[in-house]
């Protein structure tokens, strides 16, 4: 908990494209929450993204990994410039962070608000409710591997999957705690989802660690699927699934199948968590910089207040989070038309003005 007087410290990174506009409304309703709430922050901007990298040729500037770290959380827009080639932000930014701020778990909560369309012919909001959590620092993002005989016409290229004991094994445990604090009424449920029938090296040591760490939890079912069927059974009986733990690519993917599922990436949000004690945690939303969108006010912000809500719970705040949650709620289902940009029925900062006007009935 944070108290009156000690404030939560948070590092703002709007970012590029709607980024800002989005960061805008989810700190509207920081400031909200925390009169409610009464407990104080403060908030530093960092002008990182893609304006500055055209403008200086760096994207983290030396020592701002550490600057960071001193805070008790990042709030992320989004990273993505229509003039900066693809990688250089995603690497330079979001994937440095991630791995310097050892960031080992990213937490993507699949959960269908009421009075949001899905894709999914005949399910509603009680049958979408699950939660991802994704490795975050190892797998074919340690960026390992290379070329022989570039550019001829005997070119090799070599992309490695890196997996370590230490790293599955606290990805694992973790997701193991997190299922027993959510604690689902119907069955407290575990699903690892991998490939043990044709990556037999690097899923072999997932599903041993799996298998040993479930022993400490004999309340939680402990649950395999392959990540092919998984992505069957996501669409065919998403109720089925409870909390999925994953490896960092299978994770990427399964994660935009799930985020499609509750509504689309107006909605969808995650958290970059390192759960050490003063470790340093990201949440943001997951569109991506928009930037046909940008300086309209037409982008949906409840993906960035429900990031929001993420930042607050993991900084002990749970009667803000929880209230914040809420109130989206009641504004998805009762007040937006729909979850896409321009047809909100409200501008973005509307959107927010809504959330903030529920708080005081949440
Ligand atoms: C995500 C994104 C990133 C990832 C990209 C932008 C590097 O797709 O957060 O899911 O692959 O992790
Ligand atoms: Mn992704």
């Amino acid at each position: 908990m944070n108290s009156p007087t000690t404030p939560m410290r948070v590092a703002v990174i709007g970012g590029d494209g709607t980024g800002p506009e989005v960061v805008a409304e989810g700190l509207k309703i920081l400031k909200a929450v925390a009169q409610r709430e009464d407990f104080a922050y403060e908030t530093v901007d960092f002008d990182f993204g893609g304006e500055r990298y055209l403008k200086t040729g760096e994207v983290l500037p030396d020592g701002a990994i550490d600057e960071l770290s001193t805070f008790d959380a990042i709030y992320l827009g989004a990273v993505g410039h229509p003039d900066v080639a693809p990688g250089i932000l995603e690497k330079g930014l979001l994937l440095d962070l991630r791995f310097g701020l050892d960031q080992y778990i990213n937490l993507r909560p699949v959960k269908l608000l009421p009075g949001v369309e899905t894709p999914l012919a005949g399910k509603g909001p009680e049958d979408i409710d699950f939660v991802v959590v994704r490795e975050n620092t190892e797998d074919l993002y340690c960026g390992v591997g290379g070329f022989l005989k570039k550019g001829t016409a005997d070119e090799v290229a070599s992309q490695t999957a890196l997996y370590s004991r230490k790293g599955c094994e606290r990805c694992i445990r973790w997701a193991f705690e997190y299922t027993q604090r959510r604690n689902n009424p119907e069955g407290k449920m575990l699903t690892l989802v991998a490939k043990t029938n044709v990556l037999t090296y690097g899923h072999d040591l997932w599903w041993r660690c799996f298998q040993e760490v479930a022993v400490d939890y004999p309340d939680v079912k402990a649950d395999y699927n392959h990540v092919d069927a998984c992505c069957m059974w996501m669409v065919k009986n998403p109720e089925y699934y409870d909390v999925i733990v994953t490896t960092n690519m299978f994770g990427d993917i399964i994660t935009d199948l799930g985020g499609i599922l509750q509504g689309g990436m107006g909605v969808a949000a995650g958290g970059n968590i390192n759960p050490e004690p003063g470790g340093t945690s990201m949440f943001e939303p997951m569109g991506g910089s928009a930037p046909k969108y940008t300086g309209q006010g037409v982008i949906n912000p409840i993906a960035a207040i429900n990031a929001m809500a993420m930042l607050l719970e993991q900084a002990g705040e749970l009667q803000a989070a929880a209230c914040i949650n809420a109130a989206i709620a009641s504004v998805t289902g009762n007040k937006m038309q729909s979850q896409a940009a321009g047809k909100m029925g409200y501008s973005t900062s509307q959107v927010g003005d809504l959330v903030v006007a529920e708080l005081d009935n949440a």
